[in-house]
């Protein structure tokens, strides 16, 4: 676990090696045996100093998450807490001088271990991640990064780094002053050895335990403090509503904590590190973020026994917009591209997205010139469809129009081998009638990207009614091979995330037709976690597309047609008033071209609005924002078109931006407990329609007692 040597000249090496983990972590068993590590190069004299390293080509990953979950109550984090931080100031305050040698990935408590070093060199891998990214997952470093990254240096810079969760290369973490060295990867552990062979005394001493230490840049009493933490706080409100207990729980570490002498400072981080471990908010990022996201990537639901498909070559049919990001994706992951267009000049246009964006990434120095050229001759831009011979998969993405498809279709199949995968990118025609183009309709299959597609990391597959489990696996290997996250759906209009999403929108719109102010109506979505207010969201999307969609989804379903009270507003907007949203630059919101989007003022005309005493609470408003949506998924769980809370709550954050601190639209209602949701709703569907109804399933879940999660 973890090895430990002492050479000729007293140099002790303390070397992470967990077996049977690739990443070493901070955890139950490696926790004590690296404090016994410590202990042992403390006590004996023969050592000089002492360097920390691992064995493994990564540092430390941080602490593991189970761990945490393990912990039973407040006290027992705490003391848990303490001892760590004794640990570490046991390494600060030994006598001798400890060094990190930093070889691979330094993450949360594996960083923390190199802040407790008196020295940090890290070797040139340019793949190492190094930062404290707890506040990812809804935690704050626990383990001194509060206190240690602040003092060394300084509060201004080491805010962005503990309250966004920024990974900085170690060329970056150099420029940052978060290590002293970086040096080539072969010379690491001599370099280590060096700096300890010269150290002198008052080298194992980190400077705040020196007389008359100041924090670099100021403390937060001085004038410059003072203006970090007054414009800190209005950016960090600004852009978290005060949604994240984590985010406001390290200012207060910082604040506090630099107030005062280390030893206290410390203390303090563990009084918040439990108060933040105890949040429901935390527990929702870790279950979803971390290990909801974790196990979709691992694929823990693909079909067991089928062969894992390496995937050589892709056909991508449409090199608009989705296709060309499709095409990048592909080529991306080393996996030779076919983008077929109508013509020539098509399809080599969607080529030249991938031009571009390899350009910039050159210009940003994450990319060299001769990979970038290869990428780019992995894709074949062209018109003919006899080069799709060869390839294990095909992804359309032309027009939205069932006989363009199924013509692309058969022409694929005339082409490609009888166990080739067919998949179509469609955003709203269900899959098993887009399949009966096919003569293999057991390889048909959705594969529903998002817009834009080299930075949207979700990938929602879509199972028609006779796409085999082996499809299903085949496709999953796809897309864990282009580095999307995938969740499993079944059939059904708007299949799972654009049928969701709707329900945010659509309440959004139905809230402006009773009257509510639309700038409290936005707000309110904004303040709930969502990423943009559903009336801005309906703008961006288009009202016109919101218009086509809907009476095509009135013309198939007839009278089991439900009317939505937005269908009205939807409907002038576009035919009466011809504001279709962002596109044409007027739509719920004005655009004007020289300044920032604002309320179309001749909304309160269009829709009057209650007066000031009966508009209703911004608690109110978020309520029907949020519990519409997770209402609707569990109707989806209900209908088996998601089948797990997992994939539900995965799918509603990577898909269309669910409040992450509520940990997706099934953790919604497992945090306030489904028999106080079913209740609510029962409320809400009375006060404003049917669309509030709970779902039988979840009204025989609060008989019994149920939950979604263990915890
Ligand atoms: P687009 O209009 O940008 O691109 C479609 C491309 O298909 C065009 O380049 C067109 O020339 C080509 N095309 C049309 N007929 C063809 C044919 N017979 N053979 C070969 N190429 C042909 O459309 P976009 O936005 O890329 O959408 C494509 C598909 O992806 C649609 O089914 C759409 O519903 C779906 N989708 C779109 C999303 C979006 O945000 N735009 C999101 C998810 C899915």
């Amino acid at each position: 676990m973890i090895n430990y040597s002492v050479d000729n000249d007293g140099i002790a090496t303390i070397s992470w090696d967990m077996p049977d983990r690739s990443m070493n972590v901070l955890n139950n068993g490696s926790i004590p045996a690296f404090k016994e590590a410590v202990e042992k190069t403390i006590a004996d004299d023969n050592v000089k100093g002492v360097i920390i390293t691992s064995a493994k080509p990564d540092f430390i990953a941080g602490a593991d998450l189970e761990m945490l979950q393990g912990w039973n109550g407040a006290e027992e984090m705490f003391e848990n807490g303490m001892e760590l931080q004794m640990l570490f100031r046991s390494m600060e305050k030994g006598g001798k001088p400890f060094v990190a040698a930093i070889n691979g990935t330094a993450l949360g408590g594996g960083f923390e271990i190199c802040l407790a070093c008196h020295r940090r060199i890290a070797a040139d891998n340019p793949k190492a991640k190094i930062g404290l990214p707890e506040v990812k997952v809804g935690l704050l470093p626990g383990g001194g990064g509060t206190q240690r990254l602040p003092r060394l240096i300084g509060i201004q810079p080491a805010l962005p780094l503990l309250l966004e969760g920024k990974h900085l290369s170690p060329e970056k973490a150099l420029k940052a002053g978060a290590v002293e060295e970086v040096v080539p990867a072969d010379q690491l552990l001599a370099r280590a050895k060096e700096w300890l062979m010269n150290a002198k005394p008052e080298d194992a001493v980190q400077p705040w335990d020196k007389k008359g230490f100041r924090i670099p840049g100021g403390a937060p009493m001085t004038p410059k403090g003072m203006m970090t933490f007054t414009a800190g706080n209005a950016m960090l409100h600004e852009k978290t509503q005060g949604n994240y207990p984590a985010a406001t729980n390290i200012m207060s570490c910082v604040y506090n904590g630099c107030c005062v002498d280390i030893d206290s400072g410390l203390k303090i981080e563990t009084r918040y590190f439990v108060k933040t471990c105890m949040s429901p908010e935390a527990k929702n990022m870790i279950r979803s973020l971390f290990f909801g996201i974790g196990n979709a990537n691992k694929l823990a639901s693909r079909p067991k026994d089928i062969p894992t498909q390496k995937f050589t070559k892709v056909g991508v049919l449409g090199a608009g917009m989705m296709g060309a990001g499709i095409a990048y994706v592909t080529a991306m992951a080393g996996i030779q591209v076919v983008l077929i267009d109508q013509d020539q000049t098509a399809a080599e246009r969607g080529k030249s997205y991938s031009e571009n964006l390899l350009k910039k990434a050159i210009q940003r120095k994450r990319m060299t010139e001769d990979k970038a050229e290869k990428i780019l001759s992995l894709i074949t831009p062209t018109t003919d469809y006899s080069l799709l011979d060869g390839a294990e998969l095909v992804v359309e993405a032309v027009f939205e129009n069932r006989e363009i498809k199924a013509d692309v279709t058969a022409k694929s199949e005339a082409v490609i081998a009888d166990n080739a995968i067919f998949a179509s990118n469609t955003s709203t025609l269900p899959i098993t009638g887009l399949s009966e183009a096919s003569k293999r309709p057991a390889n048909f299959i959705g594969l529903h990207f998002f817009s834009p597609v080299d930075k949207m990391p979700l990938v929602e597959i879509i199972c028609g009614k006779d796409t085999s489990q082996e499809t299903l696996a085949r496709s999953m290997d796809y897309v864990k091979a282009i580095r999307k996250t995938p969740i499993v759906v079944n059939d059904s209009r708007g299949f799972y995330t654009s049928r969701v999403f709707g329900t945010y929108v659509n309440e959004g719109i139905a809230l402006l037709a009773e009257g509510v102010n639309p700038a409290l109506i936005d707000n309110a979505g904004k303040k709930a976690g969502m990423p943009v207010g559903p009336l801005a969201l309906a703008d961006e999307v288009a009202l016109d597309l919101i218009y086509k969609i809907r009476n095509q989804t009135k013309k198939d379903l007839g009278d089991k047609y439900v009317p939505n009270p937005a269908d009205a507003v939807v409907d002038k907007m576009v035919e009466e008033l011809g504001r279709v949203g962002k596109r044409e630059g007027k739509g719920f919101y004005e655009y004007p071209a020289d300044g920032k989007k604002h309320l179309w003022s001749g909304l309160a005309e269009q829709f009057p609005q209650l007066p000031e005493e009966d508009q209703p609470s911004v608690e109110e408003v978020i309520k029907r924002l949020i519990y519409i949506q997770s209402v609707e998924t569990a109707r989806c769980m209900e209908e088996n078109v998601v089948t797990t809370a997992e994939d539900a709550d995965v799918g509603s954050i990577l898909g269309w931006g669910f409040a992450p601190f509520r940990g997706g639209a099934i953790s919604q209602i497992h945090t306030v407990g489904v028999d106080n949701f079913v209740s609510e709703c029962d409320r809400m569907a009375q006060a404003y329609g049917a669309r509030f109804t709970p779902p039988k399933m979840l009204r025989d879940m609060a008989a019994k007692g149920e939950n979604f999660y263990a915890a």
